[in-house]
Formats: C-alpha cells, sequence, structure tokens
C-alpha cells in the first residue's frame, strides 16, 4: 500500500491571544514578530520546507492582517521599486504565498483546538493533513520539525505527533503521551492525556503543537465532545484512533519556544537574535550591562 503524501496543512489562528492583551486588541498574536518576522511566517516557512502546498488558515473575527500578510503590498512594493530597494523587495517577495496556495475559513465560536481543525474539514477532504500551532515556534532551520515528522511518516504510515521532554511539574500544562517502545527520536503512542492532574502523567513527553494526522480525526470531532476546560480537544479526539491506526511521537531535535506565553516570547526574540550576525554584537552587550 502506497501511503498518501501530506500536501495540506492546518494552521489555526482564530484564539483571542489573551495573554498578549493589550497588544492583541487589535494586532493578531500570530503576527507579533521575532526579530523581524511575524510567528505565522515561520510556521509556514516550516510547513514549505516539509513539502506542504496547501496552507488552511482557521482565523476569526478579529484576524484580518492575517490574510493581509500573504497578500501583495502594493503600497509599499511600488514605494521600495521607486527607491530601487531591491533588496526589501526580495524580502517581501520572500514571504508571499503563490495564488491559490492559501486560503482561510473563519472558526464561528471559540470552542477549542479540535473545534478549530474541524472548521477546516471540507478543505481537508480525504487527504492526511498537518497541523501547525504558530505561537510554538520550533526552532531548527537545518531539519525544521515538521520535516522530521513527515520522515517519520513516509516509514511508518498513520499519525504522528511532535513531543518533547518536559519536567514532572510541567506536565499538567500539555498534552501528554502513553509511551510504547521507542526506536530513537521514535516512540509508539499506547495512549493521550490533555492536562492531567499534578502526579498522574503518564510520562513527561509533552505534544508540542505539531500533528501529522489522519482525516478520520475530523469524523470523531464532529462529535462534538468537550474535554478539559470544556473546549473540544484535539488530543481527546486523537487519543481515539489510537489501537485503530499507527500513532507514533516524534522527539523533536531542536529548541522549542512557547510565544504564546510572555517570558516565552521574549526569549524566542532573544535567542534569534544571538543568531543573527547583524544583531548578536550589540545584544551581547547590552545583556552584559544588565
Ligand atoms: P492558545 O490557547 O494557546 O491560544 O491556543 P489563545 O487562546 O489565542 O491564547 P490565550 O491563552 O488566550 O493567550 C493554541 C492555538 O490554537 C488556536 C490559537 O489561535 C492558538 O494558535 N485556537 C485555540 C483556535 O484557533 N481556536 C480555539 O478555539 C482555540
Amino acid at each position: 500500500m502506497t501511503i498518501k503524501r501530506v500536501r495540506k496543512a492546518i494552521f489555526p489562528v482564530a484564539g483571542f491571544g489573551t495573554r498578549f492583551l493589550p497588544a492583541t486588541k487589535s494586532v493578531p498574536k500570530e503576527l507579533l514578530p521575532v526579530v523581524d518576522r511575524p510567528l505565522i511566517q515561520y510556521a509556514v516557512d516550516e510547513a514549505l520546507a516539509a513539502g506542504i502546498e496547501e496552507m488552511i488558515f482557521v482565523t476569526g473575527r478579529s484576524k484580518h492582517a492575517i490574510e493581509d500578510y500573504f497578500d501583495r503590498a502594493f503600497e509599499v512594493e511600488s514605494d521600495l521599486q521607486s527607491k530601487a530597494k531591491y533588496d526589501l523587495l526580495e524580502t517581501l517577495s520572500g514571504t508571499r504565498l503563490q495564488p491559490g496556495q492559501a486560503a482561510f475559513v473563519r472558526q464561528q465560536e471559540m470552542a477549542g483546538l479540535g473545534h478549530a481543525v474541524w472548521c477546516a474539514r471540507y478543505l481537508i477532504g480525504d487527504e492526511p493533513f498537518a497541523v501547525l500551532l504558530p505561537d510554538e515556534l520550533l526552532w531548527n532551520p537545518a531539519s525544521p520539525c515538521l520535516k522530521q515528522m513527515c520522515d517519520t511518516y513516509e516509514a511508518k504510515d498513520g499519525n504522528v505527533v511532535a513531543v518533547m521532554e518536559v519536567p514532572e511539574q510541567h506536565t499538567h500544562r500539555y498534552g501528554i503521551v502513553s509511551p510504547g517502545v521507542s526506536e530513537g527520536a521514535v516512540t509508539e503512542v499506547k495512549g493521550l492525556v490533555e492536562k492531567p492532574r499534578a502526579g498522574t502523567a503518564p510520562s513527561r513527553l509533552a505534544v508540542v503543537g505539531r500533528y501529522i494526522l489522519q482525516p478520520e480525526v475530523l469524523k470523531i470531532l464532529e462529535a462534538r465532545e468537550t474535554g478539559a476546560g470544556g473546549e473540544i480537544q484535539l488530543t481527546d479526539a486523537m487519543a481515539k484512533l489510537i489501537g485503530k491506526q499507527p500513532f507514533h511521537a516524534q522527539t523533536f531535535d531542536g529548541a522549542r519556544h512557547d510565544c504564546g506565553d510572555k517570558a516565552g516570547f521574549i526569549q524566542a526574540n532573544i535567542a534569534l537574535a544571538l543568531e543573527r550576525a547583524d544583531l548578536a554584537g550589540p545584544i551581547r552587550e547590552f545583556i552584559a550591562t544588565l
């Protein structure tokens, strides 16, 4: 049997980003910049590097700016053209998706991540798909997270989630894997639990915002069952596929920055600035003065 290639990715970007209020009152969290690129750009670049062809953004009422971001910026582009600022024009053209490569659907109620993913069901159809949460910046430019996962998917089929080890005292913040046999970075998933109560987590392997899923999960989400926090949880729907389809966890080799959280967002800016030849010097000098 041939394994269907993963061609489509869902980016759930409908959330209110309340942890970043007041900034997110009018600016979507996903457009907040890490150094000089918005968070959503890092996630889209990661998807492109993994061979994804169709990007589906699940947005909400206050998120038009995301759609505009992936369009042409006529005024600024013609201004740059007239001033012969070709390097900046090049930077802009590198961020544009091809015509028809991006689709936008609205989540009409904030009913949870599982609900956001389900909102893309007609665009996904009967294909495997990826889900990327743009507020988690998974950083390994040489081997992006979704690429690592696609390699595992091509070997194992079924479903693949990205995981990282977190301290025991943080397990209650994540979806946690109940692990089976491990082969290198790939671990069989025997169970999944969303935000386990302190002391009850089956491991320290936490799901970190990247998923490759089979379309059957969309049928499960149709039932609108709620879980932790009264939300329709993606983790609970995925857990129902275990035992019926192959299910593996890919331990991500790279750095993870939780940019949905203020401290994680600031850390991401510092870490990525320190990797930039034009910024590392002044940033190091400043830090040394603190
Ligand atoms: P978060 O809970 O981290 O994002 O959801 P949030 O709700 O925007 O942020 P806070 O907690 O209020 O600060 C993780 C991801 O899932 C999306 C969010 O946009 C974010 O990318 N999401 C979550 C949806 O698209 N719809 C939902 O109903 C819930």
